[in-house]
Order: structure tokens, then C-alpha cells, then sequence
């Protein structure tokens, strides 16, 4: 059975079966060599953000970029002298006018944007290089950047528009009369003509699309082709001003910046999400691929692609949200310990957050701080779970964090290494209340910190350098003095130094041990091979008991995270004890296991999804 069509390709080529039926438009000939292109060549290429390429038809048919590279030379001129340099000469309004008029805008003097001929052979005069050859490889560089390969020129198109570029020529002089290009424009001239004939395919424009989708950087190689800056400027003026005097209706329809190219060309971006090359040569009046408008009108429509649809806000932000009741930290705890972090619960307001966050989905969590927040002292926040966080949503919660923390509070956020500029904001913002915020590489690990704050003021924390008696041991409790006595008889003490392993996934059972002092840990690894903590021990409590009670190989890894004093309970002294020591032992055990048992119902019945 052969593996069925992903949907995105059965759409692609439904619409590049349906549209090969439309011959309307011309191929351009105003460029001698541009008219031997084949009519009927037709490919349709798109190329996620993340670099999946689906294509179909002419995808690899060589033809040249022509106007297509305009947007890319923009970008050069804004990484190699600032925006506020380039506006200097290039202005970014809309000009209504033909991708080649001979105008300027009335009063600066300055060509109207960068995507009409007089203000792309500006951005061309702008990319630093010495003399045409240097500008002209540092253009195909950066283009092949995007595109993921090496780019070529192709010759005889660059030479038969400098025969016949006289149009363009006359554009270089009036730039040049009003000091827009502050040298003869002769090279520059070339180095344009030369630009428009570099020689790209169907896929290399997906791959080009797909690079602005993704912020500035080749999905595929990692390399970035543009500072991630500028792609918002190269996007608004190819979204205002690509497709000429059809940009109107082509946002109107398709909604995605785009640009055009007189060779068939038409690249498009949905910020974010993806990019599309097409090419088909025939063009209609504007100078746009009829196929090109056709086939992008529908896959945008088919998909809902349209930036300006509006996103339903997502409230599924929220993964949980709760207190220590519901939600604690991975150490075991003393009844009376328990006790008092119960009473305490509503001080602590946890929070995990999950998908993407921008302005809307952050406030709307943020919100989730303030409401009934007056008993609340310490805030928990988990970032394991989000996929994004845009600038507007980093704004939103350093924002957030800065109030809580001068209203007195604390925070402790687990997981946002991969949100370093938050961190950066956070601890630049609330510099002076920096020791109220906290960073913690898993929640299990800020929830225990936040516990032993409670418990401290409350007098109720035990630290792990405290050795114990056996009348302190959880399991122990509702023993009489002779009982311990006796039961202190069948024991063997058991010393482990910092940084051993106690037990490993796997090993048979050969006892249970009670911690009477130090630090020690339980370790699994999920089935990603990622080490995940589960529970943290300290003096007075045991580990070990389940393959004592059900015989099976351990489940679970004990590290010693300091020296380790225990007294070990083997099957041999498990069999000394009497039955109503035992009877006790074993209620012990149920009830804590119960216990467990409960919390772990009570977290899950928190999560959102
Ligand atoms: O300036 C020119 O004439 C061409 N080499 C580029 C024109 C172009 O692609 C216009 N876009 N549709």
C-alpha cells in the first residue's frame, strides 16, 4: 500500500492541475531574452517555517529573479547602514505608479519606496563593496543565504537588459540630478541589471519565503541571510508595495506580503508559518504571473492563510492553575509538615503556562495573578510547557513581574532557559528586588523552596545535616519505645557517600532503608532519555519500601545527594519482626502510599488539558 498524500501536497496540486488551464497574461518581452521563456512552464513551491518543502510542477526550471530580488537588496542596504540611513533616501509609501515610472516623491525628492525601480537601484548604491564585482558578489551571497545554495548570473539575461535598460538608465540620472546616488550611476546601474538576472528556481523562492517566515534564518542550513530586525521593515514595504498597483487587491485576496518579478516570480511570506515561490510566465498588466495570483489567492484560501484573519483568543495558556494544596513539590513531607504546608496552601499561587504567548494569551494569564490575590505571598511560574514568547508577551509578563515584586512578593520561574531575554528583562527591571525572584530549572525544585520557606517560619524544618531518631520516622510512627528498641535490633546501619548510587532501575530488592541523616534523591528516565527527579528524601523518611512489598526489580534510581547515614530493613529482618509489628508497619506504609496516591489525583485533577 502506498503511503497516503499528505494534505497540504493533494491541495497543491489540485490547484496546479486546475490553474495549467489558464493561459491568460503574456510572457515579458521587453527584455529580449525574457520573451524565449516556455508559456506553459508553471511550478508552485511552499516551504514551512520549519523547512518542509512541498512542490509540485516546474520547481527546479531555472529562470531569473528579476524584481523579486528587490526586497532582499533592501534588506542588505538596512543591515549595512540602519534604517534611519536608508529612509534618508528611500521613502516607503505606496506609489500607485509602474515598477519603472521615471518619479520621484514631490517635496524630498526621494523614490517613493524600495520595491519600484528608483528606490531598488538606491538600495542597490547602498550595499557596502567596492566597484561592481564586490556589491554584486556580496547580493548573490546573501541571496544564496536565503535560498540555502549557491546562486549564479545568468549572462545573456543580464546583458540583454543593459542592451535595452535604457528606461532604468534615465532612472540612474534623475537619482543621481537629485543626489540621491552620490556617484556616477553607471556601476550601479550594472550591479542592478545584474541583481535582476541572478537565476533562481521555484524552490530556491519557497526557501527565500520561507527564511523571512522564519525571522531572518534559512530553516534548513540555520544561517541567518538578515538581522531579524529588519525583517519586519522588508516585510511591511513588500506588503504595502510588491505587487505594484495591484498590492491593494492582492492583500485584499491573499493577504501575505508579497513580491513579483517580470521573469514569473512571485514570492510570498505568512510571518511565522511559511513561505511560497511560484512561477509561471505570462503576466498581466501590472507585471504580476497570472498563475502566480491565481494559485497563491488559492492556496490562501483553502488554508485561511490571510494575516488579517483574527486569531480566537486561546485561554488553553493556561495549563494549571492552583496552589501548594493541589500542586507540591516532590519531597516527602512529615505529617505535621504536611499539616502546616495544607493551612498554608493559599499563599502560594501556582501557575504553569503552556503554547505561545503574545500580548493577548500573556495578559490573559497575567490577569490570573491579580484575581484574589490578597493572601497570596509567593507565586510559582512554569515555562516547561510554552512554545513561544513573542516581544509583546516578554513585555507583558516583565511588566507583571516587576508590580508583583514591588507589592512585597516573591517569584520563583521554573524552566525559561529557553526565554533567555525574559530572564534578561526580569533581573534588569527588578535589579534592587532581585533576591525576591528566583530561577529554577524544574518546578519540583522551586516548590520544595518554597515549602522550606514556610515551614521555616513555622519552625517545622528539619535540615538533612540532622541525624534522627527512629521515633521521628514516618513509617515508624504509633510505636512504642520497646517496639523501636526491638525493631532497632533488625536494622543494619548503612553508610553511602555524596554523589553514589543507593539502588538502579532494575535491581532486584534487597530492602528498604530508613534516611536517618542527609540529602537524597529518586531519579527516572523518561522515554525521551531525559533524567527526571521525582522525589527528594530527608532524615526521617524511607525509600525502597515498594520492592520490599511487591518483590519486583526497582523502579526508580536513589542518588545521595550529601553522605548518607541509613538503617536497612532486609527481607531476613523483616521476617524477625512479630505480627503486630508488623501489622502496624504495614498500615504505616498503606497510609502513606494513600497519601501519595491522593496528591498525585489532586495535581492531575488541576491540569487544564
Ligand atoms: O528593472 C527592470 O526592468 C527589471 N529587471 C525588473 C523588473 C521587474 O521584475 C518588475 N516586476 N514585476
Amino acid at each position: 500500500m502506498n503511503a497516503p498524500l499528505p494534505p497540504i501536497q493533494k491541495i497543491l496540486e489540485g490547484l496546479h492541475a486546475e490553474l495549467m488551464e489558464n493561459r491568460g497574461g503574456e510572457v515579458a518581452t521587453y527584455i529580449p531574452e525574457l520573451g524565449k521563456a516556455d508559456p506553459e512552464w508553471f511550478g508552485v513551491c511552499l516551504v514551512t517555517a520549519d523547512g518542509q518543502v512541498y512542490q509540485v510542477g516546474e520547481c527546479g526550471q531555472q529562470f531569473t529573479i528579476q524584481s523579486i530580488s528587490k526586497p532582499f537588496v533592501y534588506g542588505i542596504a538596512l543591515d549595512d547602514h540602519g534604517k534611519d540611513a536608508v529612509l534618508e533616501k528611500v521613502w516607503m509609501e505606496p506609489s500607485g505608479e509602474a515598477f519603472n515610472a521615471i518619479s520621484l516623491r514631490p517635496g524630498t525628492g526621494k523614490p517613493a519606496n524600495p520595491m519600484i525601480n528608483a528606490g531598488a537601484i538606491t538600495s542597490n548604491s547602498m550595499v557596502a563593496g567596492d566597484g561592481v564585482e564586490e556589491v554584486v558578489g556580496r547580493i548573490k551571497q546573501v541571496l544564496g543565504t536565503y535560498a540555502g545554495r549557491e546562486l549564479t548570473i545568468d549572462e545573456s539575461v543580464y546583458r540583454s537588459e543593459s542592451e535595452t535598460g535604457h528606461r532604468n538608465r534615465a532612472i540612474g540620472y534623475m537619482l543621481r540630478n537629485f543626489d540621491i546616488l552620490e556617484e556616477d550611476p553607471t556601476d550601479c546601474l550594472e550591479a542592478y541589471f545584474m541583481q535582476c538576472a541572478i537565476s533562481v528556481n521555484c524552490r530556491d523562492l519557497g526557501m527565500m519565503a520561507a527564511t523571512l517566515a522564519n525571522g531572518g534564518v534559512n530553516p534548513c542550513t540555520g544561517k541567518r541571510a538578515v538581522s531579524r530586525q529588519h525583517v519586519e521593515n522588508i516585510l511591511s514595504v513588500m506588503g504595502s508595495c510588491g505587487m505594484y498597483d495591484a498590492a491593494g487587491e492582492w492583500i485584499y485576496n491573499v493577504g501575505m506580503p508579497a513580491k513579483s518579478g517580470v521573469a514569473g516570480g512571485i514570492l510570498a511570506v505568512l510571518p511565522g508559518q511559511l513561505g511560497i515561490g511560484v512561477f509561471s510566465p505570462r503576466l498581466d498588466p501590472c507585471g504580476n504571473s497570472v498563475r502566480g495570483i491565481e494559485v497563491c489567492r488559492g492556496i490562501s484560501r483553502k488554508f485561511g492563510l490571510h494575516m488579517f484573519q483574527v486569531p480566537q483568543l486561546s485561554t488553553s495558556v493556561l495549563r494549571r492553575v492552583g496552589s501548594l494544596m493541589q500542586t507540591r513539590s516532590s519531597r516527602l513531607r512529615s505529617k505535621a509538615q504536611t499539616r502546616k504546608l495544607k493551612e498554608s496552601a493559599g499563599m502560594v499561587r501556582v501557575l504553569e503556562l503552556q503554547g505561545d504567548l503574545n500580548f493577548g494569551t500573556a495578559e490573559f494569564a497575567m490577569r490570573q495573578l491579580t484575581e484574589d490575590a490578597a493572601g497570596v505571598r509567593e507565586l510559582v511560574l512554569d515555562f516547561a510547557h510554552v512554545t513561544r514568547l513573542d516581544s509583546s508577551a516578554t513585555g507583558v509578563l516583565s511588566l507583571a513581574f516587576a508590580s508583583w515584586l514591588e507589592s512585597g512578593r516573591r517569584i520563583s520561574i521554573c524552566r525559561c532557559e529557553r526565554f533567555p531575554s525574559l530572564r534578561e528583562i526580569i533581573e534588569a527591571e527588578a535589579s534592587d528586588l532581585s533576591d525576591k525572584a528566583e530561577f529554577f530549572d524544574d518546578m519540583p525544585a522551586a516548590l520544595e523552596e518554597v515549602e522550606n520557606r514556610i515551614l521555616e517560619e513555622a519552625g517545622l524544618r528539619r535540615h538533612s545535616s540532622e541525624r534522627v531518631g527512629l521515633e521521628c520516622c514516618y513509617l515508624l510512627e504509633g510505636f512504642t519505645v520497646k517496639e523501636l528498641e526491638f525493631i532497632r535490633g533488625v536494622l543494619e546501619p548503612v553508610a553511602f557517600p555524596e554523589g553514589s548510587s543507593l539502588m538502579n532501575v532494575g535491581d532486584e530488592p534487597d530492602g528498604m532503608y530508613f534516611l536517618m541523616r542527609g540529602k537524597a534523591s529518586a531519579w527516572i528516565t523518561t522515554e525521551g532519555g531525559l533524567q527526571r527527579r521525582v522525589a527528594t528524601f530527608s532524615p526521617g523518611m524511607n525509600f525502597g519500601e515498594m520492592g520490599l512489598l511487591d518483590d519486583s526489580p526497582r523502579s526508580a534510581e536513589i542518588r545521595a545527594d550529601s553522605d548518607l547515614e541509613t538503617l536497612k530493613l532486609t527481607k531476613d529482618g523483616l521476617r524477625k519482626m512479630g505480627t503486630d509489628v508488623l501489622a502496624t508497619l504495614l498500615a504505616n506504609l498503606t497510609r502513606i502510599l494513600a497519601d501519595r496516591l491522593r496528591e498525585a489525583n489532586a495535581e492531575l485533577s488541576q491540569l487544564h488539558s
